[in-house]
């Protein structure tokens, strides 16, 4: 051993020297320096419920403020068991089948790193969110993208089924999906989970926001579809539905077997989760179905707020089926590609918002698709709406583009 030795600097090991710092991370600063009103990375400009918060402050308080069961506390778990039996009708047992994480995040790395082996496949629909895929790498897997088929986004059946080989051992779902507010039919799972049945494959589904799909559908959770009972992890999160993206409360469910692997890797990687969030939440959750209305309703205020705006300045909008993010179409804009886009609008605009390439991993399939986010205040909404649309009527956004 040479503990001196200095010939050799230590660097970002090779899975992940693809990726750079998040989009997120980058737009949000840009927006922050040039003082732009930032509807780029996803949250709120809001607090979440005084109710959760001053639950948090009493548990901190009261103590004990020590570590608690790796699994997560009983009323949380709990609260996750009375919430897919009340919202879904899945009977889920609280001590087995529920684990509480530092986020959906962590539960979606628990999870691929507790059950994928190196040289195993992923399976990635594109637009995949951007967590996936260093996430998949850094379990030593093979990420192999299919993308959905534009403009609806919907499954390519046959292309989904030539992507399943023997090698797959997993395929990501994230429904609602972010960015494009697509939500998943019934019979999209179902198609899934046949082939996940026949592969021996499992899914991993990125629910965080079930809570949010519009006019009039429901969301399917995978555990609804007698194919995955056995053979999905659910994640999801109360960051979005509670607007308390900070706190990193997020948890997975499924099947004891597939329980016992997310909870190996996650006592390993955080062990738990802090206590007095948990509290909180379990009382967030367990809030009465007005609260899920209320929410249900002022986003759907929201969305109608930005996308009517969008559509009256002439943009090609598309509104989002589920989520909380609205998407314009930039093809017809003299722009190099949506990054050029995003960077002219948060530095002469005042608008940050997010090129949703980042979602591709062959950029050119998104480049003409930019996502603003509208979990933000009526206020702040207007505010961006008045620059964008002060910005449009001077016809600047042919003028002034970089080309
Ligand atoms: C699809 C998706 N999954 C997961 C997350 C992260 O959730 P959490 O903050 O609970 O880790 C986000 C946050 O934007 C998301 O959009």
């Amino acid at each position: 051993m040479n503990w001196n030795r200095k010939d050799e600097q230590p660097s970002v090991r090779e899975a992940l020297k693809p990726f750079g710092t998040t989009i997120f991370t980058e737009m949000t600063a840009l927006s922050n320096r040039v003082g732009a009103i930032n509807l780029s990375q996803g949250f709120p400009d809001f607090e979440g419920p005084e109710e959760v918060r001053q639950a948090a402050a009493d548990a901190i308080m009261r103590g004990p403020n020590q570590y608690c069961p790796s699994m997560g506390i009983a009323p949380l778990r709990e609260a996750v068991a009375e919430k897919m039996k009340r919202f879904y009708g899945v009977s889920v047992d609280a001590d087995s089948e529920v684990t509480v994480t530092a986020g959906a995040s962590e539960a979606i790395g628990a999870a691929l790193l507790g059950l994928v082996e190196p040289g195993d496949e992923v399976i990635l629909l594109e637009p995949t969110y951007d967590l996936y895929p260093p996430m998949v790498a850094m379990a030593g897997a093979t990420p192999v993208y299919v993308p959905l088929q534009p403009p609806g986004f919907t499954l390519p059946r046959e292309a989904l089924q030539k992507a399943f080989t023997p090698r797959t051992k997993a395929i990501i779902i994230n429904n609602p999906l972010n960015p494009t507010g697509k939500v998943f039919t019934e019979e999209e799972l179902a198609f899934i989970g046949e082939l996940c049945r026949q592969s021996h494959a499992i899914a991993i589904g990125d629910e965080v926001y079930e809570h949010l799909v519009y006019d009039g559908k429901s969301h399917t959770t995978l555990l609804q579809i007698p194919a995955f009972r056995n053979r999905a992890i659910v994640i999801s999160s109360t960051a979005k539905t509670f607007s308390l993206t900070g706190w990193k409360v997020g948890y997975g469910v499924a099947c004891q077997k597939l329980t016992e692997a997310v909870r190996m890797s996650h006592q390993f990687i955080t062990f738990c989760t802090p206590s007095a969030l948990q509290e909180a939440m379990a009382q967030a959750i367990s809030m009465d179905d007005a609260y899920y209305q209320e929410f249900l309703e002022r986003y759907t205020k929201k969305r109608h707020l930005l996308c009517r705006a969008l559509e009256k300045m002439g943009f090609d909008v598309l509104w989002p089926e589920g989520t909380y993010y609205a998407s314009i179409d930039i093809s017809d804009l003299e722009f190099e590609d949506d990054l050029a886009f995003c960077r002219h609008l948060a530095a002469e605009v005042g608008v940050a918002a997010i090129p949703a390439s980042f979602f591709w991993h062959q950029r050119r399939a998104g480049r003409n698709i930019v996502r603003f986010c509208f979990c933000k205040r009526d206020e702040t909404l207007n505010r961006a709406i008045e620059r964008l649309a002060r910005w449009k009527s001077r016809g600047l956004v042919q003028s002034d583009a970089p080309r």
